[in-house]
């Protein structure tokens, strides 16, 4: 048994680690992963360890994820969320994750594909040409137009008010919980804690309502809802609660929103900043598909489209750390980490390792034609959507989602930061630019 503690940085006078963490995360991170492969920081209550090395997020996700839980952030979502696909654990998860992923499977995801072209198209052609957007809004916008109507057949901004008010609620709730001490602040008489409460009933009445109507028509609408109304477990033919349905409707439309607009806010990025690779995108958009907006077929044909987008989830990847909390010590290398330790590891920091990316700060696209991103996951390496039982369900949603906008958008426009626009990181629950992002419409 070893005693002693990894490497660490100077702790702050108050509050150890935490507030320089907290101040700016992924320097802190990058600094600290500097000092090894495995090192320490006195956070919260608990003991906290980063890993920074393939082999040890390996055994952390896979080889002996059943030690670990989820960590603090997600477990504060918990009153929001209930037991959906995030914040669930052990067999009760797997269950869940049994039966919801045919909603997730190829011919499912086929009919989605209609719904992210069409609204991407619909946003494209609603621009003028030489007007500023912001950008960061408007990918907002549209991922939750997507959201919508592949989670609910509901279309955001008209006839389903209600939904598109309820979700927005429901985001304020989610960025509410995630405060540190929000579990002490929601029980306090303070106006804050009260608009939480009365949002979420809000937001619960939409969503059984929703719920009981289609209960009573038994209508298959296509949508993600219906599969989780219709699944069934094939282990027990048990199916899912209201409750349940809830609690994993709201889960999916927390995790599948934001994270693919940040990917695609970056990926908008990147291009403004080079038009060399931008060209290329364009020539193989030309070359695919002439002018016509994409569909299901041409996703696996946009080979280029993949490589700029996978580079700029290499870069930024919008989860871009993940905790997890032990429920029993564990060996890391030479160090035996305790019960009730944090345990983090950083997409951010080991997607821009040296040790494994030539010029890893550099927006390269051509890297992806020598590594494959399938090969880059397999090596622990390229985590954005993490490994695993724990890994991200909907996954090849994203990389649909972010294919199809990215070709529909790029055909039409060149997008140009505004001169003024600053640029910088903003990581909260997922990475963010901090000052937004202006950009100037161009047709091309
Ligand atoms: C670029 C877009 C996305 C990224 C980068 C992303 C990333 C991730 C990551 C890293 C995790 C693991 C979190 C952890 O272990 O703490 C995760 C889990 C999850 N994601 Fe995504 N995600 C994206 C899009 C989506 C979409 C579109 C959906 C659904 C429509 C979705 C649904 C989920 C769910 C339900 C989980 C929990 C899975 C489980 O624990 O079984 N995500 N995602």
């Amino acid at each position: 048994m070893s005693n002693t503690l990894p490497p660490s940085l100077k702790p702050g006078w108050i509050g150890g680690h935490f507030f320089k963490f907290r101040r700016r995360p992924t320097e802190f991170l990058t600094e600290l992963a500097s000092l090894g492969d495995i090192t320490y920081m006195r956070m919260h209550r608990h003991p906290s360890y980063f890993l920074n090395h393939p082999d040890l997020i390996r055994d952390l996700l896979v080889t002996s994820h059943s030690k670990f839980h989820k960590g603090l952030a997600l477990q504060r979502a918990k009153p929001l969320l209930g037991e959906g696909l995030l914040t669930n654990e052990g067999e009760s998860h797997l269950r869940q994750r049994r039966m919801i992923q045919p909603a997730f499977h190829r011919k499912r995801i086929a009919e989605y594909a209609k719904s992210m072209s069409f609204y991407a198209d619909r946003m494209a052609s609603s621009w003028t040409g030489g007007e500023e957007v912001e950008i960061d809004k408007e990918m907002t916008r549209l991922t939750l137009e997507i959201v919508g109507k592949t989670l609910f057949n509901a279309e955001v901004d008209k006839d389903a008010k209600d939904v598109g008010e309820a979700m927005t609620e429901l985001m304020n709730l989610f960025n509410f919980l995630l405060v540190p001490f929000s579990d002490v602040l929601q029980k306090l008489p303070i106006p804050p804690a009260k608009r939480c409460r009365d949002a979420q009933k809000n937001l619960d009445r939409v969503i059984y309502s929703i719920i009981n109507e289609r209960r009573k028509s038994g209508n298959d609408e296509g949508d993600l809802l219906s599969m989780l109304l219709l699944a069934q477990d094939e282990d027990d033919g048990g199916s899912m609660d209201d409750k349940q349905v809830r609690d994993e409707a709201l889960t999916l439309f927390i995790a599948g929103h934001e994270t693919t607009a940040n990917a695609l806010i970056f990926t908008w990025y990147l291009l403004s900043e080079h038009p060399d690779k931008e060209t290329k995108l364009n020539e193989e958009l030309e070359q695919v598909l002439g002018g016509r907006v994409p569909g299901f077929e041409d996703v696996p044909k946009l080979k280029y489209t993949e490589a700029v987008i996978a580079e700029s989830m290499r870069l930024y990847p919008p989860a871009w750390a993940m905790g997890r909390l032990a429920i029993e010590k564990h060996r890391f290398g030479e160090y035996d980490i305790p019960e009730n330790a944090l345990v983090l590891i950083s997409p951010f920091t080991i997607q821009r390792d040296e040790r494994f990316w030539n010029k890893p700060d550099e927006f390269i696209p051509e890297r992806w034609a020598e590594k494959s991103i399938k090969q880059a996951g397999q090596e622990f390496i390229f985590i954005p959507f993490s490994r695993g039982v724990r890994s991200c369900i909907g996954e090849s949603f994203a990389w649909m989602e972010l294919v199809l906008v990215v070709a529909t958008i790029a055909q039409k426009w060149k997008l140009r930061m505004v001169p003024e626009q600053k640029f910088g990181l903003s990581p909260v629950m997922t990475l963010r630019p901090k000052y937004g992002m202006r950009m100037q419409t161009r047709r091309r």
